[in-house]
């Protein structure tokens, strides 16, 4: 069976395992350093399994020694947000989290495909990439599913039709400045600004950018978990079945998208060896000048952290 190894037992550790689990993509190791908290939800995870008369085994630790071998490793470990914070007030303390895991679960896993989960998500796996060495095919961020998600949620609510029938993509970074892509929007084929005026397009697009503060609002103690949790393992089964699904997660680009060394939400081919291809789509010339914007937003920040990182060492 495959090893998937989570790191963090929080939320969407949790929720992630579940999703691992269900779907018998392999044995999963939840580690995190609570080993208790870890043992416990493991323990909760693998005797669901028993009721859906799955061979799963799900294991608690928080020994990195157990995750050997494993051929997808996911990083959900760090802070989340609480009322009033952005992904970006997460900066110093994550990258500090994700350095020590990285470090930890390349030196069991050398082989792995990293997926990074820990916000802020572009900037993370950028740090992920920096510190494992592993080639750009192998270390990928976790995004774009989730916003679509969001997107085709409420364009299907606002028609009182399926999400499924919604065909859509978010792009760019994983934050208020995310790029919702109305223009490529389509229901059955046809472009959402046939079937819906304007003002209620931007007013979906502006909710899909705040839909991770919306949910964080009404928490009140923490961020989303179920659909974070889904769909990174949405990428994990495309790469661990060698499915060649496309979906947009963050990679890194290299002149693709007039784009050149940045981690940036584009569709991909998700396959056995990570990242199998980069889909350069025609973006419209809205969707071009947000794009833009977004990405010139992930350098700042990932230059912030870089400045942050160099005055502390
Ligand atoms: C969200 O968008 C947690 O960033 C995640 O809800």
């Amino acid at each position: 069976m495959e090893k998937i190894t989570i790191i963090g037992a929080g939320n969407v550790g949790a929720h992630a395992a579940v999703s691992a689990a269900t779907l018998e993509l392999g044995n999963v190791v939840l580690l995190d350093k609570n080993g208790d908290l870890a043992k416990g939800k493991a323990l909760d995870i693998t005797q669901s399994m028993a009721l859906i008369q799955s061979d799963v085994i799900v294991t608690g630790t928080d020994d990195y020694k157990d995750t050997a071998d494993s051929s997808v490793v996911i990083i959900t470990a760090g802070v989340s947000r609480k009322p009033g914070m952005s992904r970006d007030d997460l900066l110093l303390i994550n990258a500090g989290i994700l350095e020590s895991v990285v470090r930890q679960a390349i030196e069991y896993s050398p082989n792995c495909i990293l997926i990074v989960v820990t916000n802020p998500i572009n900037t993370m796996v950028q740090l992920a990439y920096d510190i494992s060495g592993f080639s750009k095919e192998r270390v990928i961020g976790m995004a774009g599913i989730l916003d679509g998600g969001r997107f085709k949620y409420f364009i299907a609510q606002e028609l009182n039709i399926g999400s499924s029938e919604v065909v859509t993509m978010v792009l760019g970074d994983h934050g208020a400045l995310m790029v919702p892509l109305e223009d490529h929007c389509q229901v059955n084929g046809q472009p959402i600004a046939e079937l819906l005026p304007r003002e209620r397009i931007e007013a979906i697009v502006k909710r899909v950018q705040h839909a991770g503060s919306e949910i964080v609002n009404l928490l009140k103690t923490g961020s989303s978990y179920f659909a974070p949790g889904l769909a990174v393992i949405q990428m994990a089964k495309s790469i661990l079945r060698d499915d060649h699904k496309t979906m947009p997660c963050a990679v890194y680009l290299e002149g693709e998208y007039g784009v050149d060394g940045a981690f940036v939400g584009v569709p991909v081919v998700l396959g056995r060896n990570g990242v199998e291809k980069i889909i350069e789509i025609h973006l419209s010339d809205k969707e071009s000048a947000a794009f833009k914007i977004s990405v010139e937003h992930i350098r700042e920040r990932t230059e912030d952290l870089n400045n942050k990182r160099n005055i502390k060492a």
